[in-house]
């Protein structure tokens, strides 16, 4: 099994189409391998091959430093919502830039974080009221387990410090969220992490171990694995529950009818928080603008980043209900906990100017009336071989791919890595498609299209799929 992105290569020869764009691409590539340290990334892929390096975006597209275009299937890494080279959030980032480059929200305030702070609390659900600003997810989901933790110190409940996450989902990598992760191979080199992260069932619901063919039965079996845990660990000691909406790693996880309404009372019952991970599946993803909306429960916090500025500039925030803020808001009290960028006034400009465009194009809207069609051609795809499930919710899908689709027998790891890294992943951007081959759990492609695409960019992912699925079949 991989523990890191599989690598997708440029093979493509020669610097004429790029000096055309001004690029000086042999330049940058000798610059690249010798001094550019990319994330999750098998540095050593690039010894044969030509690094990718992305110049320029428009749309759900983008081209590369020899001027090839690529439709952008995974909308960067789950952030572009808008599209790219959106001229308005270049101004607005511009414009806060030359007013008020820098101010911390330590002790101050700026106009940015006020605003967006206020109009993040109306699209959230419920009493979820309070932000705190960083400037990713991971430090969002960084920032709940700290604020679970100091809020049941202030509330009489020190000994509760525990979390509780779902197998192979991926909630970061500061050392908090990784503990939190559960991806054993991505958390390995650094052991021991922070103590007091257990793991539950995910909602994996094509490998159900119980209730295959019953999703209700299903939901329940895995939402009370939560409560077992919760048991086990003793419920004085557990501060939350940490789940995404759709859990992303390991290919699309979507919630199981009721899972969501049990997990909710389950938290109850015990007294421990639920945080929704919404770093992926706010901001219209799921066609809503929180997950949580869109399967109708209430969380105590949600953490989310991404989408929130569609990636123009770094951004998060957790957020939080009005109860969890109870606390601090007397005496001496402080949340001990900040970020020196966290909530910068020019992100959050660009985040307020994204929300503008999302509401003027109505982008959840389409997400939401596309999601059907979007479905229909991924879906459209369950006749290849090689295809055992299609899964998701919004634009936001996961393909699993099988060695024998009727015993849904999987690939070892020499095939994964002969499949995946060895040609799925090239093969798919040389024939001009952004997407994601993951092994982190069972082989997928992964595809999250900015929330500007069409029937034809839909369909272009369909037919670009089904070549290069065809063929991995036959290499096989
Ligand atoms: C659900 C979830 N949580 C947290 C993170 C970490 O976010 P970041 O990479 O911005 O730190 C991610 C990143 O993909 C994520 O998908």
């Amino acid at each position: 099994m991989g523990d890191e992105m599989t690598t997708p290569t440029s093979a493509q020869p020669g610097n004429e189409a790029a000096e055309a764009l001004g690029v000086d691409d042999t330049h940058l590539q000798e610059a690249a391998k010798r001094h550019l340290w990319m994330h999750f990334t098998r540095m050593s892929s690039y010894a044969d091959h030509d690094v990718p390096i992305m110049v320029r975006g428009e749309g759900p597209w983008v081209y590369d430093s020899r001027g090839k275009r690529y439709l952008d299937g995974l909308s960067g890494l789950f952030v572009v919502q808008a599209g790219h080279g959106r001229r308005e959030l270049a101004d607005a980032a511009a414009r806060q830039a030359a007013t008020l480059g820098y101010f911390p929200l330590w002790s101050y305030a700026h106009p940015n974080a006020i605003e967006l702070s206020e109009r993040l609390a109306s699209l959230a659900p419920g009493d979820i009221n309070r932000v705190f600003f960083t400037t990713g997810g991971g430090e969002a989901v960084e920032s709940a387990w700290k604020l679970a933790r100091q809020y049941f110190r202030a509330t009489g409940q020190p000994g509760r410090y525990k979390v509780i996450s779902r197998n192979i989902a991926y909630h970061g990598t500061t050392m908090g969220a990784l503990s939190i992760t559960g991806l054993p191979d991505i958390k390995a080199p650094f052991e021991p992490l922070v103590p007091g992260s257990v793991r539950v069932q995910n909602t994996n619901f094509y490998r159900a171990p119980e209730h295959g063919d019953d999703p209700e039965a299903f939901g329940r079996w895995a939402a009370d694995d939560i409560e077992a845990r919760i048991e086990m660990e003793g419920p004085s000691s557990v501060a939350a529950v940490f789940l995404e909406p759709v859990q992303n790693s390991g290919g699309c996880f979507p919630p199981p009818p009721g899972y969501f309404q049990r997990v909710r009372e389950i938290c109850d019952r015990h007294g421990v928080l639920l945080v929704s991970d919404e770093v992926i599946c706010a901001f219209g993803r799921l066609g809503s603008w929180f997950g949580a909306q869109r399967y109708d429960y209430l969380p105590d916090m949600i953490t989310c980043a991404k989408g929130m500025t569609s990636g123009y500039s770094p951004l998060g925030a957790l957020l939080v209900s009005d109860r969890l803020m109870e606390p601090f808001l007397s005496g001496s009290a402080s949340f001990s906990h900040g970020f020196t960028f966290g909530g910068h006034p020019v992100s959050t400009a660009v985040a307020l100017a994204n929300l503008d465009l999302m509401e003027k194009e109505d982008l959840v809207g389409n997400a939401d009336r596309r999601a059907a069609d979007f479905r229909a051609v991924l879906e459209g795809l369950r006749d290849l071989p090689i295809v055992g499930d299609v899964r998701g919710d919004g634009l936001f899908y996961g393909i699993e791919m099988v060695k024998d689709k009727a015993t849904k027998e999987t690939f070892d790891d020499d095939e994964s890595e002969r499949l995946l890294r060895g040609y799925l992943s090239g093969a798919l951007f040389q024939a001009g498609l952004v997407c994601r081959a993951d092994d982190r759990g069972d082989p997928v492609i992964q595809l999250a299209p900015p929330l500007v695409c069409e029937q034809e960019h839909f369909e272009l992912i369909g037919e670009i799929l089904r070549s290069v699925l065809t063929d991995a079949w036959k290499r096989l």
